[in-house]
């Protein structure tokens, strides 16, 4: 679906994205995870032709992107980093407005009521909170059915009860064999999502896999547990490979005395600062 080779890209005179290289395939979910001022929304911009001044080699649906054709925007989705929405018109006349735009729409009353507006439609957007502007923002994505979306950072500002209604809507877009650009800081949302994640950090990717690959491979899996002695708590770790040597875990449990016991794993972003050296937040 989309293949980047070789780009360079910057801003000013110093040099910024340098030697890029990735791939997206037809239906997953790739994701760009990386601190601020990382390059997520650079690159996304890119890969939707909003900056055409890039060198190298970027292929959306097989075309250059600078050099899209003509039904492009028809075909892609993009939630903007920052709403872009007419503060002025109601939620309602801003997705008749977008609606208006494309060839074939859904209809406008089912899309908002999948992210809880419909009751607050005819409220302008000015009167709108941010997390309701943000979720507005996701629909208008959605109102063309594109096969390929964009979505920068689309839970930021959201509520755990939104956030969780959008990323069921993005499982539910990726169900449909949609393929989606998911840019964010947040390794939660990207280690549940994302089939494969790209770390990226200053305009360079450090590692690109899946979460799960990406832990296991580093995981230094242990297992910690807890038990009660003399009237205190006590806490240990063990390797899952030499649990079997840990005596007291052994007495432990043929005592029934464990009180707690879970396996660690690292998570993603221990295994960001791992490679990338850089904290995600
Ligand atoms: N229009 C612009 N002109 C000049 N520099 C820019 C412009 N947009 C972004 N930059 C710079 O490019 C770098 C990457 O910005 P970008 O918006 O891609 O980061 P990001 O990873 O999306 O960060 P965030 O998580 O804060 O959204 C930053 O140093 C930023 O200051
Ligand atoms: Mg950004």
């Amino acid at each position: 679906m989309i293949q980047v080779e070789n780009l360079h890209f910057s801003y000013t005179k110093v040099p910024f994205i340098q030697n890029m290289n990735f791939a997206v395939h037809s239906g997953e979910i790739f994701g760009f995870l990386g601190p601020s001022g990382a390059g997520k929304s650079t690159v996304q911009k890119i890969l939707t032709g909003l900056i055409g001044t890039y060198q190298g080699n970027v292929l959306v649906q097989n075309r250059e992107v600078k050099h899209p054709h003509k039904d492009f925007y028809e075909t892609i989705g993009v939630d903007f980093e920052f709403p872009s929405l007419y503060e002025k018109l109601t939620a309602r006349e801003n997705l008749r407005f977008f609606a208006s735009l494309y060839k074939k729409t859904l209809p406008l009353e089912p899309l908002l009521e999948s992210v809880g507006l419909a009751s607050e439609a005819d409220k302008k957007v000015a009167e709108y909170s941010k997390g309701m502007k943000s979720r507005l923002n996701f629909i208008k994505s959605l109102v063309h059915e594109p096969q390929l979306l964009f979505l920068d950072e689309p839970t930021s500002g959201l509520d755990p009860s939104n956030a969780r209604l959008v990323k069921d809507l993005i499982l539910e877009q990726k169900a449909k064999g949609r393929t989606i650009i998911l840019t964010t800081h947040n390794m939660f949302d990207a280690t549940e999502l994302c089939d494969r994640v790209a770390f990226i950090v200053d305009g360079s990717i450090r590692a690109l896999d899946s979460p799960r690959n990406l832990i296991m491979k580093r995981g230094a899996h242990q297992i910690s547990y807890t038990y009660q002695s003399e009237g205190l708590e006590h806490q240990r770790n063990v390797g899952l490979s030499t649990t079997a040597d840990d005596m007291m875990l052994q007495m432990l449990i043929k005592e029934n005395h464990l009180l707690s016991i879970h396996s660690s794993e690292p998570n993603l972003n221990d295994i960001f600062s791992e490679l990338t050296g850089r904290r995600l937040q």
